[in-house]
């Protein structure tokens, strides 16, 4: 009986359907504006007052269980967020990003069960060389989902580019994207290999992903 409810209230959302319809063709999907102006400044001030709260550590390399600080890898600084604690703010970026996965779960049945979430601040001279997201010994992140919080007006020049790189039987052998405010990138977390070229200008981001069982 519910599902005749659920079939009836459903609605087209046609930017999901274009980040469907993206994946599907090439394995990443980029929004502008996924999130508004605003939206993104309050994110940029959160993220701040995070990292002023000093609760900001060195990224690691591997997960949570074995951290191990190489910064010839990577040289963000990340934050984990926590839903459970989510202010006004956070709370707004967690709202979309649930809907997203409502949508997804609803319309292509990935099973998406869980996330998780980081914001990302990346200081002049750091990069992220090329990597996967998934690790040898887990393989539940299915689609990484990365949302940019740099002030309007951020330049090619500033260099952060996330490079997706394709295997050769593609037509693309690789996908340079800038960092601009608002925008998101949604790529295949196993099958996607990406960098983050150095940065010349401090570098904001909450980078997060959809996880299967
Ligand atoms: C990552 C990552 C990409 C980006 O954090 O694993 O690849 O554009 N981030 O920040
Ligand atoms: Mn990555």
């Amino acid at each position: 009986m519910s599902h005749l409810f659920e079939a009836i209230d459903f609605e087209e959302n046609p930017i999901y359907e274009q980040i469907i319809a993206d994946i599907g063709k090439q394995q990443y999907s980029i929004v502008e504006g996924f999130f508004a102006q605003e939206e993104v400044h309050l994110l940029r001030q959160m993220l701040q007052q995070r990292h002023e709260e000093d609760a900001f550590k060195k990224a690691a390399i591997g997960n949570r269980v074995n951290e191990l600080i190489v910064k010839s890898i990577r040289g963000d600084l990340i934050l984990w967020m926590d839903e459970t604690n989510a202010n006004s703010t956070e709370k707004l970026f967690f709202n979309k990003v649930n809907d997203l996965i409502a949508y997804l779960n609803r319309t292509c049945f990935l099973g998406i069960l869980s996330k998780e979430f980081h914001y990302a601040i990346y200081p002049e001279g750091t990069f992220y060389k090329r990597h996967i997201d998934t690790f040898q010994n887990d393989d539940r992140r299915k689609l990484s989902f990365v949302c940019y919080l740099n002030e309007d007006g951020w330049l090619p020049e500033n260099g952060g580019e996330l490079v997706l790189y394709f295997d050769e039987n593609r037509r693309e052998v690789e996908k340079v994207i800038y960092p601009f405010p608002g925008r998101i990138v949604i790529f295949e977390s196993q099958i996607i290999e990406h960098e983050v070229r150095p940065v010349k200008t401090e570098r904001l981001s909450i980078t997060g992903w959809l996880k299967t069982r």
